[in-house]
This record gives C-alpha cells, sequence and structure tokens, in this order.
C-alpha cells in the first residue's frame, strides 16, 4: 500500500492507492515518537544544509572528503552525548562498522573475543553473523540469558556480548545486570539503540547512554539510529574514547568504503540537535509519557508500564491480525501487524507505535478501535481467553 506522507501535528496520513484511496488515517506506524521529523527546525536544517551547499550530497566516500557541516554535527553530538561520535547513513552500516572492529580483536587487547549475540536480535544485526564467524567463535544464547552470557565470561578471556538496547519483538536490554558482568568479567557491550534515543536522558541520549556513567569508557559502543525519536536520518556510532575513536576512522568500513548521510539528513540532524539543547526536549519526552500512559489505562499488553512507546496487541492467528489491522484502517488508524516468523504461531498482534503528537482523543479512539476490531475478527473480546 502507497501513503502520501503529508503531516499535520495529529499525524494524520493519506492512503492513495486501493480501497483506501484518498482516505485518512492516523499514523501509529512510524517511530518519529517525538514527532520531530516533521518539527519546523528539523525540515528547516534539511533545507538550509542543501541550499548552502548547493548540493544534495558528496558523491564520495569520507575519508575523502567530508563536509563540514557533518563534522559540525559529530562535534555537537559528541558534546551533547558526552562520547566520540561517528556518523553513517544507518543504523545498520554503524553497526557493520564496529562489529567488525570488534571480531578482529583490537577491542579486546589483541586477543580475538567470542562474539555473542542475544536470539532476538534485530534482522539488521543477525546478519551479521556469518561475518563475524569468518573471525572468531560466535554462540547465540536465550533473551537476556544473563546466567549463560556470565559462563561464557568464566570461560573465556575476551567476550563481546552484542544486544538492542530496546527489542522490537519484546523489553529490552538488562543493562544494570550487564554492567555488573562488565564490572566483574571486562565483558565488551556491543548495543544497538534504534528506539530509545531522544526520547530517553535528558539530552535525549537514549536508554543505554543514559545508564552508563559520564565516561563511557572503553568497554562500551553504543549504535544508535537518528532515523526514529530524534526526527532525522542515519546511525551514529558512540564511542567512549578517542583511541577508539582513531581506530574506527582508520578501519571501520563505513569511514573507508560508504558514502555519508547525505545533507538533507545532516541539516534535519543539526536542527534536531537545537531541541535536544532546548526545553522543548523535555515537553515533548513528558507528552510521550502521558500519552503512553493513557493507552495503558485503556489496553492491557504485555508492555503495559514500562516507558516505551511500543505496543503490541495479540491477536492469535496471522489471518486475524491482518483482518484486524484492515478494520483499524478503515476506521481511520494505520497500525502494522506483527506476523511469524517474528513472533511464535498463534501470537500474530498489532503493533501501535505511540507518539507525543498524537491526540488524547487520538489514542482513546484507537484503543475502542482496537477492542471493536478484535471481537470482530476472532468473535472474541480483548484481551483473548
Ligand atoms: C531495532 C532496530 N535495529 C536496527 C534498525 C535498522 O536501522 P536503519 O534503518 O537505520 O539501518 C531498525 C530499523 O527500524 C530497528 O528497528
Amino acid at each position: 500500500m502507497a501513503i502520501d506522507g503529508r503531516y499535520a501535528p495529529t499525524r494524520p496520513i493519506t492512503c492513495d492507492k486501493g480501497p483506501q484511496a484518498s482516505q485518512q488515517a492516523i499514523d501509529f506506524v512510524q517511530c518519529s515518537y517525538l514527532g520531530l521529523d516533521s518539527h519546523p527546525l528539523v525540515v528547516a536544517g534539511a533545507i538550509e544544509a542543501i541550499e548552502v551547499q548547493r548540493s544534495s550530497h558528496w558523491s564520495c566516500a569520507r575519508k575523502h572528503l567530508i563536509s563540514n557541516l557533518l563534522e559540525q554535527l559529530e562535534e555537537t553530538l559528541s558534546e551533547m552525548f558526552c562520547v566520540r561520535a561517528i556518523l553513517s547513513s544507518s543504523l545498520l552500516l554503524a553497526n557493520l562498522g564496529a562489529i567488525r572492529i570488534l571480531a578482529s580483536g583490537r577491542l579486546t587487547g589483541g586477543r580475538k573475543p567470542i562474539v555473542v549475540f542475544d536470539c532476538l536480535l534485530h534482522g539488521s544485526l543477525v546478519c551479521y553473523k556469518s561475518i563475524v564467524a569468518d573471525e572468531t567463535r560466535v554462540e547465540t544464547i536465550g533473551h537476556n540469558d544473563i546466567g549463560a552470557l556470565e559462563r561464557l565470561c568464566r570461560e573465556n578471556p575476551a567476550v563481546v556480548y552484542v544486544c538492542d538496547d530496546i527489542y522490537s519483538q519484546r523489553g529490552h536490554s538488562l543493562l544494570t545486570e550487564l554492567r555488573q558482568l562488565q564490572e566483574r568479567y571486562g565483558l565488551f557491550l556491543h548495543i544497538s539503540d534504534a528506539h530509545g534515543v531522544s526520547i530517553f536522558g535528558r539530552q535525549g541520549e537514549g536508554l543505554a547512554r543514559s545508564q552508563f556513567p559520564e565516561m563511557l569508557g572503553d568497554r562500551t559502543c553504543i549504535a544508535a539510529s537518528l532515523a526514529e525519536g530524534f526526527g532525522a536520518s542515519g546511525g551514529l556510532l558512540m564511542l567512549g574514547t578517542s583511541a577508539h575513536e582513531a581506530l574506527f576512522r582508520q578501519f571501520s568500513t563505513i569511514e573507508g568504503f560508504s558514502e555519508a548521510p547525505n545533507l538533507a539528513a545532516v541539516g534535519a540532524a543539526l536542527g534536531s540537535c537545537t531541541i535536544h539543547r532546548s526545553e522543548e526536549l523535555g515537553e515533548r519526552q513528558r507528552r510521550l509519557a502521558q500519552r503512553i500512559r493513557l493507552f495503558d489505562d485503556r489496553l492491557a499488553t504485555a508492555e503495559q508500564g514500562n516507558s516505551l512507546p511500543i505496543r503490541t496487541i495479540t491477536v492469535g492467528e496471522e489471518a486475524d491480525a491482518i483482518g484486524a489491522a484492515r478494520r483499524l484502517l478503515d476506521s481511520g488508524f494505520c497500525t502494522s501487524v506483527k506476523i511469524v516468523p517474528t513472533l511464535e504461531g498463534g501470537t500474530a498482534g498489532i503493533r501501535v507505535a505511540i507518539s507525543s503528537e498524537h491526540q488524547a482523543t487520538d489514542i482513546e479512539r484507537l484503543c475502542n478501535g482496537i477492542l471493536d476490531a478484535v471481537v470482530e475478527t476472532t468473535g472474541k473480546p480483548y484481551p483473548l481467553r
């Protein structure tokens, strides 16, 4: 289905094809949790960057030439999040750049580590297992299985753990326990934070970064997305030392072989930094928290009570989940369907991404719509029993 993406503050979108053509729906799919993607400063930043440089992007790998705006953005983010920041055009690439260096042993004292993956990692990280396996031993453990990870730490001199901060499928990493393993065994943590940046932390540094001390140190690397809560586009590596920064600039794949984020993305991110440094960020974060609570007051989900903006309404069979989402679209709500293989059979559901820009009445009407759609498609009231 194609969607015409013109925004107003309540996040309506218009379907331009199929049976829903020209119908408006409220967007609960995109992950712009603070509505910054359509903020005037972000939009103006994107336009200004292109106008100032009279170009849409720099068409070469950044080791050859780098725009001063990109340098300015890296410096600004380094300062804001108290890290050494390296940008790439997507989170997928930021992770690739880090993972190859991690597997080489250069970040674990020259000793090749075993690299441990959580079994629920996002697909964009799972695809790197074979690349890592070419270099060193790979292990996959159960979701958040701290016991298994500790055993591996005890048995091996160098261990790297690769995890998502917030999992698309369910839950979040146990960062307190992971930090304890880091202190006890020197575990190296590579954390991918797609969904937590901007919505958590005083300056929007994200769920992961906000749980580490002021200096990130030499045992942690965080890869973050600037495309979701941040409202711009691209990936951001947060490194804890300038030695790591120098290493990444010399050896990472993104630095040497891939194009930098385009100028609109860079300008949009600079605009978003201005908002991150103002009181408006906190206002939007608080409004988001209030909207999430409103949803939770109306509907029980496995995520109820946590402060993440993603909720999954379990519907059961795939066909029922698709049917319920279709009914919701007919009633003016655009949601997404989560189906196997992401979840186990019979637990397909509807995924909802909440934004600070949704009106309270949007959330209330969505919840009523979900209750009606589930009963109409399954014949049973929600939650299914
Ligand atoms: C959890 C998670 N990790 C990684 C990615 C990939 O990010 P990018 O599109 O910037 O490569 C996404 C994209 O939605 C995501 O949700």
